[in-house]
């Protein structure tokens, strides 16, 4: 019986947890390992950030912001070979989401209930087959509080920060002081943290990984471990 159930139950495995503490690697990782799907919900808020600036709307400018986003055709995909994709209003705008822009002004655009309406909708219906790995903050907590995997992943700031510098070397970027990346880091977390609807936190159910002295490889590990060990 409890076979068949499990049969029966999707699987959704959720990863939440603040900036730089290595989620996007490793629920990649593990989405490889089980054959799952991946989906990384940060992309849908940057991807309504972008479109918010290019139209020149402000944070000052809810009602605009709230027009503009009703009216956006909001689509992912995936791509068997550069993973998840994703457009509006028919362009692909994957790369272009990942500048700092974008990074910096999406506190102001992911507040806002209206957009995280739509990207509620959105991850549920994408996740409602099951099998798959759905990254971000809330999805623990707001988008699938019923999940029967929930993980969040910490580490400290000075590790995070260290992160996010060899990222930026390794893309040739020019890197940033130290210093500087941990108050952005700081900054994001104060503001995930803190908003009013679906703020950042750890679910009551979910398992702590503190990743800071954990390689990629270990923290996968430990989450497939704990997948088998509970349930299967
Ligand atoms: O994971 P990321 O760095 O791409 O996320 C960018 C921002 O998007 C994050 O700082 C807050 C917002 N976000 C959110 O509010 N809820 C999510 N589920 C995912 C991201």
């Amino acid at each position: 019986v409890g076979v068949a159930k499990m049969r029966k139950k999707k699987i959704i495995i959720t990863i939440d947890g603040p900036a730089g503490a290595g989620k996007t690697t490793v629920a990649k990782a593990v989405a490889k390992r089980l054959g799952f799907l991946y989906l990384d919900t940060g992309a849908m808020y940057r991807a309504m950030t972008l479109k918010a600036l290019k139209a020149r709307i402000t944070a000052e400018e809810k009602e605009r912001l709230v027009e503009m986003v009703n009216e956006t055709i909001l689509i992912v995909k995936k791509d068997e070979k550069k993973g998840m994709r994703i457009w509006t209003d028919g362009q692909e705008v994957t790369d272009k989401i990942r500048t700092e822009e974008v990074t910096n002004n999406i506190w102001w655009v992911c507040k806002v209930k209206e957009v995280r309406n739509k990207a509620k909708r959105m991850q549920k219906d994408i996740g409602s087959d099951g099998r798959i790995v759905v990254e971000g903050r809330d999805i623990g907590t707001v988008i699938f509080p019923d999940a029967p995997y929930k993980f969040y992943l910490d580490a400290s700031i000075e590790e995070r920060a260290k992160r996010r510098w060899l990222e930026q070397k390794n893309k040739g970027m020019e890197t940033s002081d130290m210093e500087k990346l941990k108050q952005d880091i700081e900054k994001r977390d104060k503001s995930d943290m803190e908003r009013e609807l679906a703020p950042l936190k750890k679910a009551d159910d979910a398992v702590h990984v503190d990743t800071t002295n954990l390689s990629i490889d270990g923290v996968v590990d430990k989450i497939l471990v704990y997948i088998r060990k509970e349930k299967v």
